[in-house]
């Protein structure tokens, strides 16, 4: 890949110079959905596909954009005096957004550069491309200016990028899975301080498999800040009964104890979720811990029930997927991941089961929704890098 993207930077940019090759991952979320934003925990892993980049510094202070992914679109300019986001400015409102919060966290960027990028996640498809594009941006700004940040900053710098400049209130699960990758480990990380601990995912005899349902969605656009309002004023509703900071702060038994406070059914039904993924997800990792892959499967399953049912961020596609996944011998577990309102499924599957689930689910798919699904088996891989 790194020959291809340099090749290409050429062909764009007239010549390489003294750039430099990068790469940072893509994510999915093994369980722990719509928690990060209520101080729950999550279990993430980034994925060996990701977003791969070729950038050089300019001696002025114009940033030239282009990616591989969206060619029609040809460079894009732009300068480091114009670093608002806009409508027109498409995918490179991501890396601009990086370069603003830099600028707001006091590290201002000497000189401007030319970047192109290549991704091998699908777009849009819940597997954090974003994300991936933020912590790259991040990571290539500190290499070539030398400034003082962890991995951890630039998953914290990414997000904020995305709240202040791109206007997604998203929490911290993507930038940090990514930033913080580690190879054949997910990430068990408390968002409510931000403390964590590698597990190593050892699944003997089954792999990871993605399945794309190929319904776009962009987290702007969909219902995400929404949901996210409904657990903050079922917060405030259970604030009144009982000391807490978070939804994560309660457990089922006491949501249950407190949940009259909340005054509208549908609330409820958030904040349950919000609550009960997150015991999912602690007894996910215990399992995990314990070589219960089984039970882990299960827990997988609860997630996507209460995802369907009482947070409604499915949709017939992803529950088609799911569904038809169910049914297949060999699955040991499968729910959406992600935000939802279309993007990706995450299944484990038993080796020999991958070829009829792909078959199957795929067939299925087809046949109620009208177009394909895509697949793909995947591995967990490290933090950004440079090549
Ligand atoms: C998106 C957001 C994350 C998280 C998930 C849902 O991926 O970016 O912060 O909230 O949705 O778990």
């Amino acid at each position: 890949m790194k020959d291809i993207i340099l090749k290409k930077f050429v062909e764009v940019f007239g010549d390489a110079g003294d750039a430099r090759a990068y790469f940072a991952p893509g994510r999915v979320n093994l369980i722990g959905e719509h928690t990060d934003y209520n101080g729950g925990h999550v279990f993430p892993c980034a994925l060996t596909i990701g977003t791969y980049g070729v950038a050089r510094r300019r001696t002025d202070n114009k940033l030239r954009f282009f990616s591989m992914n969206f060619e029609r679109l040809g460079v894009i300019e732009s300068s480091l005096e114009e670093l608002v986001p806009s409508q027109g400015a498409g995918w490179t409102n991501y890396p601009k957004g990086v370069m603003w919060a830099f600028g707001e966290k006091g590290m201002k960027i000497p000189c401007g550069m030319d970047l192109l990028l290549n991704g091998n996640i699908p777009n849009g498809s819940g597997l954090s491309s974003s994300a991936s594009v933020e912590v790259l941006t991040g990571h290539i700004l500190r290499d070539f200016f030398g400034f003082d940040v962890s991995n951890q900053d630039l998953a914290l710098i990414g997000q904020y990028a995305e709240n202040h400049f791109n206007k997604v209130n998203c929490g911290i699960m993507d930038q940090f899975a990514i930033a913080m990758g580690k190879a054949d480990h997910a990430i068990f990380l408390d968002t409510a301080d931000l403390s964590y601990e590698y597990a190593p995912i050892a699944l003997k005899g089954a792999k990871i498999v993605i399945a794309c349902s190929n319904k776009k969605r962009g987290l702007g656009d969909s219902k995400y800040n929404e949901r996210r309002s409904e657990c903050e004023a079922a917060l405030a509703e259970l604030k009144q009964v009982t000391e807490i900071d978070s939804l994560g702060d309660l457990d089922e038994e006491a949501f249950e104890k407190y949940k009259s406070a909340i005054q509208d059914e549908v609330r409820v039904r958030r904040a349950k979720h919000a609550v009960y993924e997150n015991q999912r997800t602690i007894r996910a990792v215990k399992a995990l811990k314990a070589n219960d892959v089984e039970q882990f499967g299960q827990l997988m399953n609860a997630s996507h029930v209460s995802l369907r049912d009482d947070y409604e961020v499915t949709g017939v596609e992803l529950d088609t997927l799911v569904e038809e996944a169910w049914k297949i011998d060999g699955v040991i577990g499968s729910r959406m991941t992600g935000a939802g309102f279309g993007g990706c499924t995450v299944s484990i599957v038993k080796d020999e089961a991958i070829d009829t689930f792909i078959e199957k689910v795929g067939t299925a798919y087809k046949e109620k929704i009208g177009y394909a699904a895509d697949f793909y088996v995947v591995e967990i891989g490290d933090g950004p890098r440079s090549l």
